[in-house]
């Protein structure tokens, strides 16, 4: 297609993350709460909006899309809307982020339908931290899902750690160890300060990307890369392994001004920035309009003028935000 979202700071939009369900069976710390109230699900977009949705950004040429959540393998019959997007003709990149925990089950099925590439959370490689960080989870079952994805040939499979001091931080030299073990990359994230989470102090817990690669640096030996994945990693290789190390700093190093991506909630709220509220209600042009996709593709196009500069965190302050990330998709 000829048609392509530019946003008001000349950004050109070809990366939309969809999140197809807020819930999750996990419950990280740094995520939610731990009485979480979910979405009631009557007010979700349909597998058949979502695919709708995504299909009309491939034709507003968007070529990368990544399924998110929450969970995204705990929507039920979410293969379905797999195999639908992708069909997508222009759709050069389509991948998913997941907790692991439903690999096991879908990683096959996943490769069949088109999916190119998995991230999978792992924050920790000891079980007991792994438990209390994720409240609901076991360490087998990331490891299994890492594994069944690894099983299915998926090429880099990224692991995403969130690093939050004096509950991970000494281990980033052993999570790296690992993800060059397995043949993965692997990204370090600042966290971000979504919605009220109560267990810990998000300041305290503030370990920058530049600790990280300067403890990184002890034992490996990396280099800045210049070529990047158009996610908001900042990626660095080794000199002696051909996995790669990223790191997604908010904080540190501001990647607003490159931002290519815009976000779908699982309510179909069209949500231009991460750390901001400005949004489009696409579900309610979904229905008003079931059989017409031009006033969809307006109401996009629409938004693009909408989109703010970038985040305002501070991790000083109460969070600005009260939707949390699953409700996010990240
Ligand atoms: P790649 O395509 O593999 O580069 O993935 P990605 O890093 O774009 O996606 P992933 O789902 O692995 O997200 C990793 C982290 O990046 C999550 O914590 C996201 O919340 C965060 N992230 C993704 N996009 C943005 C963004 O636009 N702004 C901010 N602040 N964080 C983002
Ligand atoms: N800050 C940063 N990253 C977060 N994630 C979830 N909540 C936060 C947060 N508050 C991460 C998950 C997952 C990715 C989609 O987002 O660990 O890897
Ligand atoms: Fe679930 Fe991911 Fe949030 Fe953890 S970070 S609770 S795995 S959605």
């Amino acid at each position: 297609s000829e048609r392509q979202l530019i946003d008001r700071f000349g950004r050109r939009i070809t990366y939309v993350r969809m999140s197809v369900t807020d819930r999750c069976d996990f419950r990280c710390v740094y995520c939610m709460a731990e009485d979480m109230v979910f979405v009631p699900r009557e007010q979700l977009l349909t597998l058949e909006e979502l695919a709708r949705v995504g299909r009309a950004f491939v034709n507003l040429g968007v070529s990368k899309i990544r399924l998110t959540g929450g969970e995204p393998l705990t929507r039920r019959n979410v293969l379905q809307l797999c195999d639908d997007l992708g069909q997508l003709e222009g759709l050069r990149d389509f991948t998913i982020t997941t907790n692991g925990s439903q690999l096991p089950k879908y990683a096959a099925a996943l490769k069949q339908a088109g999916i190119t590439r998995i991230n999978i959370s792992l924050d920790t490689l000891q079980a007991d931290r792994f438990k209390a960080l994720t409240r609901t989870g076991e360490i087998e079952q990331t490891l299994a899902g890492i594994e069944a994805a690894l099983a299915q040939g998926f090429k880099r499979v990224k692991l995403n750690a969130v690093i939050l001091k004096h509950r991970n931080h000494d281990e980033v030299i052993d999570l790296v160890e690992f993800a060059r073990d397995k043949g993965c990359d692997i990204s370090f994230i600042e966290e971000m300060p979504l919605g009220v989470i109560g267990d810990h102090d998000r300041a305290e817990a503030y370990y920058s990307s530049d600790e990280i690669l300067r403890d990184l640096r002890q034992r490996f030996d990396l280099q800045a890369m210049v070529e990047q994945t158009g996610g908001p990693s900042k990626y660095y290789s080794f000199s002696d392994h051909s996995s790669r190390v990223g790191f997604i700093s908010p904080h540190s190093h501001n990647f607003c001004g490159d931002c290519n991506r815009v976000r779908v909630t699982a309510e179909g709220r069209l949500l231009l920035c991460l750390g901001q509220e400005h949004s489009v209600d696409l579900r309610r042009v979904l229905r008003a309009y079931p059989l017409d996709n031009t006033p969809l593709y307006e109401a996009i196009e629409k938004a693009m003028q909408i989109k703010p500069q970038g985040h305002e965190f501070n991790l000083q302050a109460k969070p600005i935000l009260f939707r949390h990330m699953n409700a996010t998709g990240g």
